[in-house]
C-alpha cells in the first residue's frame, strides 16, 4: 500500500490544520476586488474601465512571434469564441493599433522547456486595448491564460476589466504526477490534462511510466519490457514524442519516472534475469507494495540499464529523470544468499546501503546520458552527489533537510490527490511554510511541488475528477505569493475554474452524470444525483479494505461516480455555520438549510426505489435510509432552533446515534454532510445554554461538543 501510515497521518494533520484555520464567514478578511483568477498573480491592480470583447476581437503580435506563440494565440482565441459564441478572425491581425490584444514577446526562451525558464509576463488592460508583454514565449502563454480568466460577461456583453498585472511564479517546479502504470491512461487523457495544467500555469508532467502493475513505454532495445509487461497498453515512442511536443507547446516539461529497484514486477515479466529472485514473474493485479526488485549485485543489470536509459534519454529531452527508489521491501534481497554474500564482501551493512550502492551506479549511468537524477526521499543519504533532486513524499522535514544540505527538492507530501482530501487540505500545504528557518540560499533549493495522481482507482472515465478541480488549488499554492491563503475565496474561484476547465474537454464534472445514468440502467436519476452530490469516496487508503478490488476490476460503481470535496456539503456546512453564528435568532442560513434537508427527505424514498430496481446500486441500499435519517435529524433540529423549543436529551441521543450510523462509510462512500447535521442536532439541544454564555462562546461550545473524535493512526 503506497504511502502507508506516515503520509496518512501527515495529511490528516494538514487536513485538521486546514479545517481549523479556514475562516468562518464572519471572520473573512477585508474584501478584495473580486476576480476569478487562479493562480492569483504576484501583483494585481484593478483600474477603472473595461475593454469590451466584441466580434471585432483580434490579437496582434509585436516583436518575436514564433510558431509556438502563434499556436498558443490561436488556441486562446478559439476558446474565447467557444465561451462567447462569437466568431473571431483567424491568425494574427496585421495592425497592432487596431487589435484588442497585443502580445509583445521578446524571444523564444528555452528550446526545450527547462526549470529555469522565465515564465514572467506583464498584462495591462485599458478600455482601449490589452497589452501582454513577456520575455519568453512561455511567459506570453502564461499571460494568455490570465487574459482568458479575466474575461467576464454581464448585461452589456463580454469584457475584460481594466487591470495592471505583473506576474511570475513563486516556484519554478509546479507539477502533476500521472501514474499511467497501475491504470493505463491513453494519450487523449494525458493531452487534456496537459491543457488543464497549462490553464492553471503548471509546468511539469511527471509521467509515472513503470510499476508492478504495468510497464507503459515502448522500448525498441528491450521490446519484451512493454510487450510482456503491459497487456498491450503502452505508449509507443511516437506517442511519447507526440505528448512531449504537446506539452512543450504549452510550456510544460515532461519528466519520466522509471521506478527502481522496487515497484518493478512489470519489468521482470519480460526480463526475469534482472530480478533478485528467479521468477517467473507476472504482471501484478493487486494494489499494494510488492517484493520483486532488481538485483543490484549483477553487472548485467547495469549493462541493461545503461542501454535502456540510453534509449530513454534520447526519447525524453528533459534534463531530469526520476528513478523512483521508493518502498523497496528488500525481502528478495534478504532471501538471496548471493546478494547477502555480495553485501558482506563489500561491507554493505544493510539493504539501505545496498540500495545506495545501486543508486550510485544508476546515477553514473544517468550522468553518462546527460540526465540529472531525481528520486523519492528514500534515496536521500549523506554521500549523495549534490545534483540529485529529492522528491519528498514522506514528510516536509525531508525537504527542508535536503535543502539545508544543498540538495534541490520538490514537495509531494500533502499533495496526494489520490487520497480524496478536500482542496483546502492541499491548498495550505506550503513547500516553504511561514516560519521556515531556511536561509534564502537554502530556500532556493526548494524548487516547488507536485500533485500526485496515483492510479490504483482511476480510469480514463474518472481520472479527471480526481485531479480537477482540486489540483488548481495546488497550482495556486505553487505559483502565487505565500500570503494568498483565503480558503473561502479559493473555493469561490475554484468553482469558476472548474467550469472553465470543461471548455478544454476535461470530464471531471460531466462524467458523473453519465456514470449515474449507467448505474441507474436508464431510470430517472435525480434521487441518485442528490445522493452523489452529498457523498465522497472514502479517504486515505480505506478503499483498499472497504472494496477489495484489483487493477482489472471495473471502476464504475457509486464510489467511482462520487467525487472528492463535495460542493453541496461545503455549502450546507457554511449555512449551518451561519445559522450557529446567528444565535439566538437562528435566521441566517435557515431557509437554505431547510431547502436542502427537504430535498434529501424527498429524495430518500425515491432513491430507495431506484436502488431496489438497479442491481448495480444494491450495495448502496443502506444509503437511502441514511439520507432519510440525516434529513429528519436536520429538519427536526432546525425546527427546534427556529421555534425556540428545547428537545429532550433522549431526542438528542437518538438523533446523534442515527447520524453516527449514517456517517459510517458504506459502499466505500461516506456522507460529507454528516458532521454538519451533527452540529445542528447538538445545537438544538444546547440552545437553552445561550442564557448562560455569549453567542460566540455558545457557538464554540457547540462546535466542541460536536467535534469528530481525533483521528486514530490506521492499522494495515
Ligand atoms: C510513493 O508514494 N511511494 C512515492
Amino acid at each position: 500500500m503506497r504511502a502507508r501510515k506516515l503520509v496518512s497521518a501527515i495529511l490528516l494533520a494538514a487536513f485538521a490544520a486546514a479545517v481549523n484555520v479556514a475562516p468562518a464567514p464572519s471572520q473573512v478578511p477585508a474584501p478584495r476586488p473580486r476576480h476569478n483568477l487562479m493562480p492569483v498573480p504576484a501583483s494585481l491592480r484593478f483600474n477603472a474601465g473595461r475593454l469590451p470583447v466584441t466580434n471585432a476581437f483580434a490579437v496582434a503580435a509585436r516583436g518575436h512571434a514564433d510558431a509556438r506563440l502563434r499556436a498558443g494565440v490561436e488556441r486562446a482565441v478559439r476558446r474565447l469564441e467557444g465561451r462567447t459564441v462569437m466568431e473571431f478572425a483567424r491568425g494574427l491581425a496585421a495592425d497592432p493599433a487596431a487589435a484588442a490584444l497585443v502580445v509583445e514577446c521578446a524571444g523564444p526562451g528555452r528550446a526545450v522547456p527547462a526549470v529555469d525558464e522565465d515564465e514572467s509576463y506583464a498584462l495591462e488592460v485599458t478600455d482601449k486595448q490589452a497589452v501582454l508583454k513577456a520575455p519568453t514565449t512561455v511567459g506570453a502563454l502564461r499571460g494568455l491564460e490570465t487574459f482568458l480568466q479575466l474575461v467576464e460577461g454581464d448585461r452589456e456583453g463580454f469584457y475584460v476589466p481594466a487591470v495592471s498585472i505583473k506576474d511570475r511564479p513563486r516556484f519554478p517546479w509546479r507539477g502533476l504526477l500521472i501514474d499511467v502504470a497501475r491504470h493505463y491512461q491513453p494519450v487523449e487523457v494525458i493531452k487534456r490534462n496537459l491543457d488543464a495544467m497549462a490553464a492553471v500555469k503548471m509546468n511539469v508532467l511527471h509521467w509515472h511510466l513503470t510499476e508492478d502493475q504495468g510497464f507503459r513505454v515502448e522500448s525498441k532495445k528491450f521490446p519484451r519490457l512493454h510487450q510482456l509487461g503491459s497487456d498491450g497498453l503502452y505508449f509507443t515512442q511516437e506517442q511519447v514524442r507526440e505528448v512531449i511536443a504537446y506539452a512543450a507547446a504549452r510550456g510544460i516539461r515532461v519528466v519520466p519516472e522509471f521506478d527502481l529497484p522496487g515497484h518493478a514486477t512489470a519489468w521482470l515479466v519480460g526480463h526475469p534475469e534482472l530480478g533478485s529472485a528467479p521468477g517467473p514473474y507476472q504482471i501484478e493485479r493487486r494494489p499494494g507494495i510488492f517484493e520483486p526488485t532488481l538485483d543490484p549485485t549483477r553487472e548485467e543489470v547495469y549493462k541493461f540499464l545503461d542501454a535502456f536509459f540510453g534509449e530513454m534519454a534520447a526519447l525524453f529531452p528533459d534534463a531530469y529523470f526520476h528513478i523512483g527508489g521508493d518502498e523497496n521491501t528488500g525481502k528478495q534481497w534478504d532471501r538471496n544468499p548471493r546478494i547477502q554474500e555480495f553485501m558482506k564482501r563489500r561491507g554493505l551493512k544493510d539493504n539501505h546501503a545496498l540500495q545506495t550502492y545501486f543508486n550510485q551506479r544508476l546515477l553514473k549511468i544517468l550522468q553518462k546520458h546527460g540526465k540529472r537524477m531525481m528520486g523519492w526521499d528514500e534515496i536521500f543519504q549523506p554521500d549523495l552527489p549534490k545534483d540529485v533532486v529529492i522528491h519528498s513524499w514522506r514528510g516536509q522535514t525531508a525537504l527542508a533537510e535536503a535543502a539545508r544540505r544543498g540538495y534541490d527538492g520538490v514537495l509531494s507530501n500533502g499533495y496526494y490527490i489520490d487520497l480524496i482530501f478536500p482542496a483546502s487540505a492541499h491548498y495550505l500545504n506550503d513547500p516553504l511554510p511561514e516560519g521556515s528557518t531556511l536561509t534564502p540560499a537554502e530556500a532556493a533549493h526548494v524548487l516547488g511541488g507536485e500533485a500526485t495522481m496515483w492510479a490504483e482507482w482511476v480510469t480514463p472515465e474518472t481520472i479527471d475528477s480526481r485531479i480537477w478541480p482540486r489540483t488548481a488549488a495546488i497550482a495556486e499554492r505553487l505559483w502565487s505569493p505565500r500570503e494568498t491563503r483565503d480558503v473561502e475565496d479559493m473555493y469561490r474561484r475554484l468553482a469558476v475554474v472548474s467550469v472553465r476547465l470543461e471548455e478544454l474537454g476535461l470530464t471531471h464534472e460531466r462524467n458523473q452524470g453519465m456514470m449515474l445514468r449507467r448505474l441507474a440502467g436508464g431510470k430517472e436519476t435525480w434521487p441518485l444525483e442528490t445522493l452523489a452530490a452529498l457523498v465522497e469516496p472514502v479517504k486515505e487508503y480505506r478503499r483498499y479494505q472497504q472494496r477489495p478490488q484489483t487493477m482489472l476490476s471495473p471502476l464504475t460503481g457509486l464510489v467511482d461516480a462520487a467525487r472528492p470535496d463535495s460542493d453541496a456539503a461545503r455549502r450546507f456546512g457554511a449555512h449551518a455555520d451561519a445559522l450557529l453564528s446567528d444565535a439566538p435568532r437562528f435566521v441566517a442560513g435557515a431557509t437554505e438549510l431547510e431547502a436542502a434537508l427537504s430535498e434529501w427527505q424527498r429524495a430518500a424514498p425515491a432513491l430507495a426505489a431506484l436502488i431496489e430496481g438497479s442491481p448495480a446500486l444494491h450495495e448502496a441500499r443502506p444509503l437511502a435510509g441514511d439520507l432519510s435519517e440525516l434529513a429528519a435529524a436536520g429538519l427536526e433540529a432546525l425546527s427546534y432552533l427556529t421555534r425556540g423549543v428545547a428537545p429532550s436529551a433522549g431526542w438528542r441521543d437518538r438523533r446523534l446515534s442515527s447520524v453516527e450510523q449514517a456517517a459510517k462509510p458504506k459502499a466505500a462512500v461516506e456522507f460529507a454532510v454528516a458532521q454538519s447535521v451533527k452540529q445542528l442536532v447538538v445545537a438544538a439541544h444546547e440552545w437553552p445554554r445561550l442564557r448562560e454564555m455569549t453567542a460566540a462562546d455558545w457557538k464554540a461550545h457547540v462546535k466542541q461538543l460536536s467535534a469528530p473524535p481525533p483521528p486514530r493512526p490506521r492499522q494495515h
